[in-house]
C-alpha cells in the first residue's frame, strides 16, 4: 500500500477542505452578515486536526479520503461553532483566536452565538448530504447520531459545563479527566470514528480505534493546558494565560508542568499500542499522534 508522509497529504487535504467550506457557506440563500460571519472563523486558519484524522483513518482503510470530505466539513463546523461559544464573554471571554480578534469581537455577540448556531445546524445538513452511491442510508444515520452524541449532551457540550462549574474550585484529577474527554475527547474522537464507521471497519477495529482516539483526545487537551501556560501568543494565535485567568483547572495545576508533561508522554504512548492493534496501515495516524505531542499551537 502507499505510504504519504503527513505534510504532503495535510497540504492537499487541508486546501480540499478550505475549498469546500468555502462553497458550503457560500451557497446558503441568508443575510449576508451571518454568512461573513461563519466563513470569518471558519477561515481564521486552524490545524484542521479533526478534518485530518478523518481523512488518515480513512487512508489507513485504503479508502479515498476525498469520500469524507462532507463528513470532515461538518465536524470542522462543529468544532468552529464551539471556539465561537467558548471565546464569548460568558464563557472564557478571549479576544484572540486564530490569530485574529474572536468572532464576537468583530461581529459583536449576537451574531457570534447565531453564527455557532448556524454552523451547528448546518453541519447536521452537510453530514446528511454524503454521496448515496457511495454510502448506505443506515451508514448515514450512524453517523448522524454519533456526530450528535459527541457534540451534545452527553459529549462536548456536557464537558464545557463542567468546565465552567469547575472555574475556582480545585477538582480530582478524575474530574479533570471527564472535562477532558468530554470538551475535547468527544470530537476529536468521533473523527476517527466516523473514518472507521464509513470505511466498514469491524467491531474489534472501532474497538481500538475509539482506545485510540480516546488517548489522544486527552493527549490534546493536556498539550492545549500546557500550552495556555507555556506557550507563545503569536505562534498559538489565542491568549496565554485564559486558564489561570479564569481560575480553570488544568493538567500543570494539578499534576505541576513536569507531572502534565509526563501524562502526556503516557497518553501517546497508549494511543499508539491502541493504533498497533488495529492492523490497519495507521502511518499517517500515527504522525498526527506525534504532531499533538509536539505542537506548539
Ligand atoms: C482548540 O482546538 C480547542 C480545544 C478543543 C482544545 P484546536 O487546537 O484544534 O484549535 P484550532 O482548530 O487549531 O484553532
Ligand atoms: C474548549 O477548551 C474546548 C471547546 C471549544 C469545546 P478551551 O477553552 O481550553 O479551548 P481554548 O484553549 O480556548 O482553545
Ligand atoms: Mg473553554
Ligand atoms: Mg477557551
Ligand atoms: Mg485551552
Amino acid at each position: 500500500m502507499e505510504t504519504r508522509a503527513l505534510e504532503t497529504f495535510a497540504q492537499e487535504y487541508k486546501q480540499l477542505l478550505e475549498d469546500e467550506l468555502r462553497r458550503l457557506v457560500e451557497k446558503l440563500k441568508a443575510p449576508p452578515i451571518i454568512k461573513e460571519s461563519m466563513i470569518y472563523s471558519l477561515e481564521a486558519g486552524g490545524k484542521r486536526i479533526r478534518p485530518l484524522l478523518l481523512f488518515a483513518t480513512l487512508d489507513a482503510f485504503g479508502m479515498n479520503p476525498k469520500k469524507g470530505l462532507l463528513a470532515a466539513a461538518a465536524i470542522e463546523m462543529i468544532h468552529t461553532y464551539s471556539l465561537i461559544h467558548d471565546d464569548l464573554p460568558s464563557m472564557d471571554n478571549d479576544d484572540l483566536r486564530r490569530g485574529k480578534p474572536t468572532n464576537h469581537k468583530v461581529f459583536g455577540d449576537a451574531i457570534a452565538i447565531l453564527a455557532g448556531d448556524a454552523l451547528l445546524t448546518y453541519s447536521f445538513e452537510v453530514i446528511s448530504q454524503l454521496p448515496t452511491d457511495v454510502f448506505s442510508a443506515d451508514t448515514k444515520l450512524k453517523l448522524v447520531i454519533e456526530m450528535a452524541k459527541a457534540a451534545g449532551t452527553e459529549g462536548m457540550v456536557g464537558g464545557q459545563v463542567a468546565d465552567m462549574e469547575g472555574e475556582a474550585k480545585s477538582l480530582t484529577l478524575q474530574e479533570l479527566e471527564y472535562i477532558h474527554i468530554h470538551k475535547t475527547g468527544k470530537l476529536l474522537g468521533f473523527s476517527v470514528l466516523a473514518g472507521g464507521i464509513m470505511a466498514g471497519a469491524n467491531q474489534e477495529q472501532l474497538h481500538n480505534l475509539s482506545g485510540f482516539a480516546h488517548h489522544l483526545g486527552l493527549a490534546f487537551q493536556i498539550q492545549d493546558d500546557i500550552l495556555d501556560l507555556v506557550g507563545n501568543e503569536e505562534i498559538i494565535g489565542k491568549p496565554v494565560g485564559s486558564d489561570t485567568t479564569n481560575l480553570k483547572s488544568t493538567y500543570p495545576q494539578l499534576l505541576t508542568l513536569e507531572g502534565a508533561r509526563t501524562a502526556l508522554e503516557d497518553q501517546i504512548t497508549s494511543a499508539k499500542e491502541n493504533l498497533e492493534r488495529t492492523g490497519l496501515n495507521t502511518q499517517l495516524l500515527s504522525e498526527i499522534t506525534d504532531l499533538v505531542a509536539s505542537r506548539d499551537h
